[in-house]
């Protein structure tokens, strides 16, 4: 449907992204702002929308019928999601790693993102309605990923999430300071592990609470010793479950 971003020259890091969606509208604010809207600018993702409905051979532009054996909503037909994404694969030569959004799939976490930041082609199938049928998993044969036990009423959401969590990690993305491989225990690893230590920036005192002191001590060592106390601290207290992993480096 129409290219977000402009598509590098150095097809070695970019990563080219395909959406397939009946609500492109969706997603223009999300690509258009942020780290998103910098790696496209940076030539290090192209974002292609991509219409559903382009593709129903329905003379009336359907793409959802009701489910056989009766039931509540309507369901995504075959024909034009299968044909929607064979021919949007056609439109490059790097084969594409599919992601069907779908509360049933794999949960997404840090250790999914970081796998699929390394594909240098992603293309996200978001369904709306009561979901696909049965057999487009069969045919197109994605990987099913879920962004929480909840239920949304399409794959829109989901795939702009997905798509937040893994652009940040395509290398160059956030630039050299802030890479989350740059620092021994970098942002992304204490995600990973666990919960993240407490950030304080300027004033050194607001009502009445003062920042730590050894942050303002300029010994580092210090500081990062601090820092992954906290860190443990934090997610003893609020994700026991991650706490455990953590202590348990064989379960990471
Ligand atoms: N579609 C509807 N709900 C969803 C969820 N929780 N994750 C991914 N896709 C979805």
């Amino acid at each position: 449907m129409q290219a977000v971003a402009a598509e590098s020259g150095d097809r070695g890091s970019c990563m080219r992204v395909d959406i397939i969606t009946l609500f492109p509208e969706m997603f223009t604010g999300v690509l258009a702002a942020s780290i998103l809207k910098r790696a496209g600018e940076k030539g290090l993702a192209a974002y292609h929308l991509h219409q559903m409905r382009d593709y129903t051979t329905d003379p009336h532009g359907k793409v959802d019928d009701r489910p056989y054996g009766g039931g509540a909503g309507m369901v995504l037909m075959c024909q034009p999601v299968v044909d929607a994404v064979n021919a949007v694969e056609k439109m490059d030569l790097l084969p594409s790693r599919r992601v069907l959004l779908s509360p049933r799939g794999r949960r997404l976490d840090q250790k999914l993102a970081k796998e699929l930041a390394r594909e240098p082609r992603l293309m996200l199938v978001a369904g709306h309605y009561e979901g696909f049928d049965e057999r487009i998993g069969q045919l197109i044969k994605p990987d099913e990923v879920s962004i929480g036990d909840y239920v949304l009423s399409g794959g829109e959401l989901a795939a702009m999430v997905l798509l937040d969590a893994v652009v940040r990690l395509v290398p160059g993305v956030l630039g050299d300071e802030t890479s989350p491989h740059s620092e021994s225990f970098s942002t992304d690893e204490l995600v990973e592990g666990g919960l993240e230590y407490p950030h304080y920036t300027r004033p050194r005192e607001y009502d009445g609470l003062p920042v730590p002191e050894v942050l303002l001590s300029g010994d580092h060592a210090q500081i990062a010793r601090w820092r992954r106390m906290k860190a443990q601290e934090i997610t003893a207290r609020l994700r026991p479950d991650l706490s455990v992993r953590m202590e348990s480096p064989a379960a990471k």
